[in-house]
C-alpha cells in the first residue's frame, strides 16, 4: 500500500471552523426550529459593493465575446489591478512598493498557507498564541512542528508567544532563535493591535536576527485608530525583512468571491544552503507560477473597482456597518459587567468566559440557551482557554438580537 504524509496525523481533531459547523448542524439537526445566529467564522453577510458587481458584470459580458474574450492571465494578477493596489494601499500612505512585488490570488488562508513552503525543512516557527489556526497547521503538514504535547496543548518544535489579559494580548519578543514569526495584525482573534512603536520593536527584532516577518494584515481596512500601522512597511526596514498579506475577503465581501494579495519585496533576502542570498520574491514568483494560475479575470476587475471612488465610498460603508456592529456587541457585552477587548480595530470581539467555564463549555451554553454559535477561544491556541470570540459580520438585526439574547442569559 502507498504511504501517506506522516505529517498529516500528528494534526490535531478537525479544522476548528469544520468542528464548529459540525456541532452547529447537530444541534440544528436535534432542535429545528432553533432560531440560529451565526457569530462564529468570520464570514461576511452584506452584499457584493455596487462598484464591483457593476464591474464583474462588465468583464462577464467581455468574455463573452472572442474578440475581449480572455484565457489564462498572469498568474500574479492582472496589471490594472496591481496598479490599483501600489497606487492606494501604498503610495497613497508614503509606501514604495512596486507592482512585480505584488502576488494576487484567491485568498490569504492559501497564501499565509502555503508560504511555509519556500522555506527551509527546519526552520523554527513562532506564533502568537492563541492563532489563526492555519499558520500552525500548515506547518505540522509540512513537518516543521514536531510531536504535539496534549498536556501544554501544543507543538514541541514550535515557539508560542503568548498573548492574553495579563500582557494586553501583546506577545513578547521570542527567547529563542526563530526563523519565521507569524504576526497578525489587527489580531485575529482578539481585535487587538500594535502601536508602530511596538511594530517598530517586532522588525528591529527581526533585523538583527535574521528572521523573517509573516505579516498577515486581513483585517487592515476595519483600523479606527491613528497610531495603528496599516500595513508594516510603514516601518522603516520592514522591506527588508516582512511578507504582507491582504485580502478583499472582509473588506469587499469577497469571502465567496475569492480574491487576495501578498507583498513580497524585492529587498527580503534569505540564504539557500550554501549560505549565499536568495531573493524571496523570486521563489514566491516560482511557486506561484507552478503551482497557482491566477485569479479570474471577472474577479479581478470586481476587485479593482474598489479603489474607484465610488468603490472607496460603499466600502468605507460596508467596514461602518460591520464596525457599527463590533461596537453593539463590545458595550452590550460590557454592560454585563464581562471583560471585553478587540471590536474597536477589529472586527472580532475577545471575551473571558463568564463564571470560569471553559471555551467550548460556554460554545455549548450558548448555542443551548441562546442559540447563538460563536467561536471558543481555545480553539487558537491553549492561551485562548476561558476566552470566545463573536464576530461583527452578522446583519445589524441579528447582532442586536443576539446581544438582547445574551442579556437575558444568567451568567
Ligand atoms: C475566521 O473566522 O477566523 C476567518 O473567517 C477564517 C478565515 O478567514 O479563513
Amino acid at each position: 500500500m502507498t504511504q501517506i504524509n506522516q505529517n498529516f496525523l500528528e494534526l490535531q481533531g478537525s479544522y476548528l471552523f469544520s468542528e464548529i459547523a459540525k456541532r452547529r448542524t447537530k444541534f440544528m439537526h436535534e432542535n429545528p426550529d432553533a432560531d440560529i445566529i451565526s457569530l462564529g467564522i468570520g464570514d461576511v453577510t452584506r452584499g457584493l459593493p455596487d462598484a464591483v458587481m457593476t464591474a464583474m458584470h462588465a468583464a462577464v459580458d467581455e468574455l463573452a465575446q472572442p474578440r475581449t474574450f480572455r484565457g489564462y492571465g498572469p498568474e500574479q494578477g492582472y496589471d490594472f489591478l496591481l496598479q490599483a493596489i501600489v497606487e492606494h494601499d501604498y503610495k497613497a500612505r508614503g509606501i514604495d512598493i512596486a507592482t512585480n512585488e505584488v502576488f494576487v490570488s484567491d485568498g490569504s488562508k492559501c497564501d499565509v498557507g502555503n508560504i511555509q513552503e519556500i522555506f527551509s525543512q527546519d526552520a523554527v516557527i513562532a506564533v502568537q498564541d492563541p492563532v489563526y489556526p492555519v499558520y500552525v497547521d500548515t506547518n505540522v503538514m509540512a513537518g516543521r512542528s514536531g510531536k504535539f504535547n496534549s498536556e501544554t496543548n501544543q507543538y514541541e518544535n514550535i515557539v508560542y508567544l503568548r498573548c492574553d489579559a495579563s500582557n494586553d494580548f501583546k506577545p513578547s519578543l521570542p527567547d529563542r532563535k526563530v526563523d519565521l514569526i507569524y504576526l497578525c495584525y489587527p489580531n485575529n482573534p482578539t481585535g487587538m493591535t500594535l502601536t508602530k512603536g511596538e511594530l517598530k520593536a517586532w522588525v528591529d527584532y527581526a533585523k538583527e536576527n535574521g528572521c523573517i516577518i509573516l505579516f498577515d494584515s486581513a483585517y487592515e481596512a476595519f483600523i479606527t485608530e491613528a497610531d495603528v500601522p496599516r500595513s508594516i512597511y510603514e516601518i522603516e526596514g520592514a522591506h527588508e525583512v516582512a511578507i504582507e498579506f491582504r485580502s478583499f475577503s472582509k473588506t469587499a465581501g469577497f469571502t465567496g468571491v475569492r480574491c487576495a494579495y501578498t507583498v513580497v519585496p524585492r529587498a527580503l533576502k534569505a540564504k539557500d544552503a550554501s549560505g549565499n542570498e536568495v531573493t524571496v520574491a523570486d521563489l514566491w514568483n516560482r511557486r506561484h507560477t507552478t503551482k497557482f494560475n491566477g485569479v479570474s479575470y471577472v474577479t479581478q476587475r470586481g476587485a479593482a473597482a474598489i479603489y474607484s471612488p465610488e468603490g472607496k465610498r460603499q466600502i468605507t460603508e460596508l467596514v461602518d456597518y460591520y464596525m457599527t456592529n463590533a461596537g453593539i456587541i463590545r458595550d452590550g457585552l460590557k454592560s454585563l459587567g464581562l471583560q471585553v477587548y478587540g471590536g474597536v480595530n477589529a472586527p472580532y470581539i475577545w471575551l473571558k468566559t463568564p463564571s470560569g467555564l471553559d471555551s467550548w463549555s460556554f460554545f455549548d451554553k450558548l448555542l443551548g440557551e441562546a442559540n447563538i454559535v460563536g467561536t471558543p477561544g481555545v480553539g487558537f491556541g491553549q492561551a485562548g482557554q476561558g476566552y470566545f470570540r463573536l464576530t461583527a459580520f452578522g446583519s445589524r438585526e441579528n447582532t442586536e438580537k443576539a446581544v438582547e439574547r445574551i442579556t437575558k442569559l444568567s451568567l
